[in-house]
Order: structure tokens, then C-alpha cells, then sequence
């Protein structure tokens, strides 16, 4: 067995303890991450009958993250058909926290105007139109957030580097100290290399992004770090894509 193969049930070489140490785990985690993936096992998830695109255990995260937060505003960039639109206000709503959802999108899918419409939380949703990076769009993004501060962000728009870092500088002035940046599908570099996936994202991925936000953070601004207890479930979307804002 070489270094990179993994310790599958039923190999000659592997003895029983071999396979659950922590290095088997993670190992076989990254490639489960990849095979559905690749097997696009993610269209499947839906919430509240809409479908959303994320690995269910990141959704579970999500919900651990806003019970501990308890944010007044839920701020996403990436709407698609609803989905998370819906699943963040049913979990504002859920836990009796007083707070809204502004989503944005560059292009309002009709499909998300009826599923946020039709769902019980409707009135804690607002769907915003524009590119997500742009001054129009953060002129009107400060007016619906306004004075609140405990704001938490959550970035799934366009997945490439250029956008996805300039998203990362962009929102970072809404987080608290203590808050949260959560990039979504930093998994892209990892599954460039897939038969589903893009070779193209081996380099334009959302990861390299943040990887260059934050090494390239001024040292007398806000101080974000890479919160890997966020990973402990190991297969998620968004390896080291759950930010804190220490400073
Ligand atoms: C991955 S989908 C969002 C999925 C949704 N968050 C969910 O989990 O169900 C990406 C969305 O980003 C939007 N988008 C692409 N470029 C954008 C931009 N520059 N600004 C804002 N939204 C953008 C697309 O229109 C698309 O609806």
C-alpha cells in the first residue's frame, strides 16, 4: 500500500487497527467527499421541499453555528432556487431569534421568488438583485442591515477566484468580532481532478481565495482565521471555509 492508497476493508495489508486511525479516516473522508461529489449525490438535497445545494452535514453545521450565534442578519450571496434562503429563516424562526435573511443574486431565479414567497418564513427573507462585489449592490445591503451588527455571511455566488476574493474583502466589513465568513464550496479545488469536476478550478477555486484573504490581511484591520473545529464532521463543502473574525 503507498502513501496515498487508502485502507479499504478487505485489503491483504491492512490490519483492522489500521483502518480507523485518524489519518485512515480523513483520508477515506476526503475521497467519499470526492466520489459523491462526482456522483452528484448533492442534487438530491432539498429542505422544506426546495432544493439546496449543500452536503446535508454542512447544513447541520450551519445549524449548530446560528444556535451559537444567534444572528440578527443571515447575509448570503448566491441564492439559486431558494434553498438556503428558506433553510436559514426556518432556523431563525425555529430558534425564536429576532432576525432576517437579505439574499443576493445577480439573477434572481423566478423559481426563488415563489419558494421564498411560499414558505412559512417568507417575511424574513429579502431577495436583493446584483452582483454580489459591486458598490450598488453594498449601498443597498447597508441599508437593510442598517445599525445591526451580529451579522453573519454566508458566500455561495460565483466560484472563482477573482469573485470570490474580492466577495471575501467586500463582506468582511459586516462580521463581528467573533462572527462568522463562511465560504461556501471551497471544495472545488479538491474535486477539480473528478470526472464531473473542472480542471480549471485546480487554480480558480474559491480556497485559493481564501488562502490569499488571509494572508494578504492588513495588520491593523479585522483579523479573520480558518475555525477547523467547523470541520469536524470531515466531509463537507467547505474545507477551511468556515471564517472567524478574531480581531
Ligand atoms: C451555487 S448557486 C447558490 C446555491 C444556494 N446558496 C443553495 O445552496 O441552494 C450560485 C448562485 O450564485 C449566483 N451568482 C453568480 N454570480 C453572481 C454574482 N456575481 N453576484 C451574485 N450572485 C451571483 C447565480 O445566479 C446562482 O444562483
Amino acid at each position: 500500500m503507498n502513501d496515498n492508497s487508502l485502507p479499504l476493508a478487505g485489503s491483504l495489508n491492512s490490519s483492522p487497527d489500521s483502518l480507523y486511525t485518524a489519518e485512515a479516516t480523513e483520508r477515506l473522508a476526503r475521497q467519499w467527499t470526492k466520489n459523491m461529489w462526482n456522483g452528484l449525490l448533492w442534487k438530491q438535497v432539498s429542505w422544506l421541499g426546495v432544493p439546496v445545494q449543500q452536503w446535508p452535514t454542512d447544513l447541520i453545521l450551519m445549524q449548530q453555528l446560528i444556535f451559537r450565534l444567534r444572528p440578527r442578519v443571515i447575509l448570503e450571496a448566491g441564492v439559486y432556487l431558494g434553498g438556503t434562503a428558506v433553510f436559514y429563516s426556518s432556523m431563525l424562526n425555529m430558534m425564536q431569534i429576532d432576525g432576517q435573511v437579505i439574499s443576493v443574486d445577480i439573477a434572481i431565479h423566478p423559481e426563488a421568488r415563489v419558494n421564498t414567497a411560499n414558505c412559512a418564513y417568507s417575511d424574513r427573507i429579502t431577495l436583493l438583485e446584483g452582483d454580489s462585489k459591486s458598490p450598488a449592490t453594498h449601498e443597498k445591503i447597508q441599508q437593510l442591515v442598517g445599525g445591526e451588527t451580529n451579522v453573519l455571511v454566508c458566500l455561495d455566488s460565483d466560484h472563482s477566484y477573482a469573485h470570490t476574493l474580492a466577495e471575501l474583502r467586500v463582506f468582511a466589513r459586516y462580521i463581528p468580532v467573533g462572527g462568522y465568513m463562511i465560504m461556501f464550496d471551497t471544495v472545488c479545488e479538491i474535486v477539480a481532478d473528478t470526472p464531473s469536476g473542472n480542471p480549471q478550478w485546480a487554480t480558480d477555486n474559491p480556497l485559493r481565495a481564501v488562502r490569499e484573504f488571509l494572508a494578504s490581511q492588513p495588520t491593523d484591520g479585522p483579523q479573520f482565521v480558518i475555525d477547523n473545529d467547523c470541520e469536524k464532521f470531515l466531509v463537507t463543502f467547505c474545507p477551511s471555509g468556515f471564517l472567524r473574525r478574531v480581531r
